[in-house]
């Protein structure tokens, strides 16, 4: 074993919202982040891991609301929902805090009065829709209208979800506040910002200081060379955040007070278990700290945040360590389609470890987004850790059970196999270290099928039935276990579980790094328990099952503006048999007529070859409506009826739009009324 000095690591993930649910694109980054964690912490480094819920913000103050209940409340109550979660996926923080706190609160005001008293705070007014009904300033998410390109309503303040269009708010046409309905005014305020430009200097350098993995410091260099603008600090009450020292009815932006939160939770730790905290933060530091984060929040992490730092007489995190997103099967995760997988349905289904297992088996330390294919998956896990390491196991543990009274040999059937085992160690580190899991796992297998190898071909189950070969065969499985026992001190970072039960079996008082130098001999094991079952389709089935009624309970529940980080799909793809449910029809305009009070819409009379649908379509600007009556269109006939300010909606006819016009579609000739379209 080497006495390399113990390094002093602290280890963060990013903070998740306190208003949304965890999800499989939140559990990638958990579980690398613990995976790396448990590492660290099984090679005797003094590693802490810590996480807080990001609980300031517009969207939390207005989910509370919705719900009728405090801030405070709402926030108390999904930290506990985030922790329970995370303790199902072994995601094992050694504190987890919360942004509304008084560390935070300290930190915040700390860091901001010392940007302030050097200088790299600036302050001017800006102008920004208001809502004159809430009396609250409105982000771009929170004002709709209709598109001033394609004219599609109810789209959101900077970009159109039909045409694609992207715009500013004060160019929608009819612009509304999504939270009272109210129409938006202009008004100027004063705001507070911080002057990344000072740090230019100091950036450029440390994004090319190997803080970064090579794809973020292109990214960087990108946003770097065409210039950095002051950051927006402030934010104007109401608003649930820490009020600016000094600027009564300014709030810090929850964006500031985020990563701070990151020193508040250790701050917490510190106090808690008399750790030092100066000496991982202070200027110089001998400690390493790394934040493991998404690639959609880089520009914070690898961009204000160590520029704030600095700033403010901090250390610089030593890397931030960014990874890709999920996609389940191959496309975006959709909540249409089940694979929106909340953690929680998850574990109701199915073992958090296979999960682990295969993120594990398929991450490296780069930023591209990570395939969760259902399929595979399956495989994976059967394959690997059922089909290949727990076997070995149960292969021979009968046998010592029966010959040796469940005692291990005291000679080693192959020295130098077991040798090789245990020298595997050093490479499987390394990679561990440099974030290579996937490299890891497959070099784990490449062990595991070694060992099955060997077992197979010496047959023990043979020589069993062979007089006077027992030792022989006691020789075989106890070198089985003992191989056995390497792999699961590999594994024990990615199955936690599973190995605290391996180690139960190995009768073992730990599984650490180290400790496999140790060759198990004339040594006692426990009875062996399956340790790991199969994984099965049809709880997978089941899942993606309960995931879409998670779909349904959930739009019972909100009709709120989107939060700045909900992940709802925008336009995912669909199937072939998803676009099979569209029922379009052939259908004739038999009358369009003028809706009082709406000057875009025109009320259309469907007929389908019988039936007939009553249908609200915003084409009054381009199409009268003696000149429609009688002609032939396309309609989805099976859309949900809508209920609109005039009226129920019963289908939607299809037409195209652009600058100059909306274009209704027409079949050619000989196409009848009520035929469907495919
Ligand atoms: O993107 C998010 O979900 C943020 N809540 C992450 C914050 S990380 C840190 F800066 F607090
Ligand atoms: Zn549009």
């Amino acid at each position: 074993m080497s006495h390399t000095a113990t390094r002093k690591i602290l280890v963060t993930s990013a903070l998740p919202y306190a208003n949304g649910d965890i999800h499989l694109g939140h559990l990638l980054e958990y579980i690398q982040t613990d995976i790396w964690v448990r590492f660290q912490k099984s090679r005797g480094q003094q590693c802490y891991y810590v996480c807080a819920d990001d609980a300031h913000g517009t969207a939390i103050m207005l989910r509370a609301e919705q719900e009728g209940i405090t801030s405070e409340a709402l926030i108390e109550r999904v930290s506990h929902a985030h922790q329970a979660d995370f303790a199902r996926f072994g995601v094992n923080f050694d504190n987890y805090h919360s942004t509304h706190s008084t560390e935070n609160r300290y930190f915040s005001e700390l860091i901001y009065t010392r940007l302030r008293d050097k200088g790299h705070i600036a302050t001017r007014d800006i102008e920004q829709m208001f809502d004159p009904q809430k009396g609250l300033f409105l982000a771009d998410r929170f004002i709709k209208g209709t598109c001033p390109k394609c004219h599609a309503e109810d789209q959101y303040g900077d970009n159109c979800e039909k045409c694609g269009a992207t715009y500013t708010p004060a160019e929608l046409i009819d612009p509304v506040s999504a939270i009272s309905g109210a129409t938006p005014e202009v008004r100027s305020s004063t705001h507070y910002f911080f002057k990344l430009p000072d740090f230019a200097d100091f950036m450029q350098k440390w994004i090319n200081d190997g803080h970064v993995q090579p794809q973020i410091r292109n990214k960087l260099m990108e946003w770097f060379e065409s210039g950095f603008n002051e950051w927006d600090i402030s934010r104007d009450a109401p608003y649930f955040g820490f009020e600016i020292p000094d600027a009564p009815g300014k709030y810090f932006y929850v964006w500031l007070d985020a990563p701070i939160g990151y020193l508040a939770s250790f701050k917490n730790l510190c106090e808690r278990e008399g750790i030092d905290f100066d000496s991982f933060w202070q200027p110089g530091s001998d400690a390493e700290v790394y934040h493991f984060i998404g690639k959609d929040i880089v520009y914070f992490h690898a961009l204000f945040w160590p520029a704030m730092l600095h700033g403010a007489d901090f250390r610089t995190p030593t890397a931030v360590n960014c990874h890709g997103f999920v996609t389940v099967d191959g496309a975006k995760m959709s909540k249409s389609r089940g694979t929106f997988i909340k953690a929680a349905t998850y574990a109701d289904y199915l073992n958090p470890e296979y999960l682990r297992y295969y993120f594990a088996a398929k991450l490296t330390s780069k930023v591209d987004d990570l395939d969760l294919n259902l399929d595979d998956f399956t495989a994976r896990v059967n394959s690997d850790l059922v089909g290949k390491v727990i076997n070995i196991a149960s292969r021979c543990a009968g046998f010592v059970k029966k010959i040796g009274g469940g005692t291990l040999s005291s000679s080693c059937a192959d020295p130098q196999m077991l040798a090789s085992f245990i020298a595997a160690g050093d490479d499987i580190a390394a990679d561990y270290e440099a974030r290579e899991f996937s490299r890891a796992m497959r070099h784990i297998m490449e062990l595991a099928d070694e060992a099955n190898t060997y077992i197979a071909d010496a047959e023990p189950w043979v020589l069993a039935k062979q007089d006077g070969r027992e030792q022989e065969v006691l020789d075989i499985c106890s070198m089985g276990i003992n191989l056995f026992r390497q792999l699961m001190v590999y594994l024990a970072p990615v199955v936690p579980a599973m190995a605290k039960e391996a180690q139960a079996f190995l009768n073992l008082a730990t599984l650490d790094w180290h400790s496999r130098h140790e060759v198990l001999s004339n040594h006692a094991i426990n009875k062996f328990k399956p340790l790991m079952t199969r994984v099965e389709r049809d709880k997978i089935d089941a899942m993606i099952e309960a995931s879409k009624e998670d779909l349904v309970e959930e739009q019972k529940l909100k009709d709120a503006p989107k939060g700045p980080l909900t992940d709802d799909p925008v336009a995912d793809e669909v199937s072939f048999d998803d676009f099979m449910k569209v029922d379009l029809r052939i259908a004739r305009i038999a009358k369009a007529q003028y809706v009082e009070g709406a000057d875009k819409l025109l009320q259309l009379t469907l007929d389908l070859g019988g039936e007939t649908r009553n249908v609200f379509s915003g084409i009054r600007a381009s199409y009268a409506p003696e000149a429609l009556e009688g002609r032939l269109t396309v309609m989805v006939a099976n859309l949900a009826p809508r209920k609109m300010r005039f009226g129920v909606s019963e289908g939607m006819v299809l037409a195209s739009a652009n600058d100059d016009g909306i274009y209704l579609l027409s079949p050619d000739a000989g196409a009848e009324p009520g035929q469907r379209v495919t």
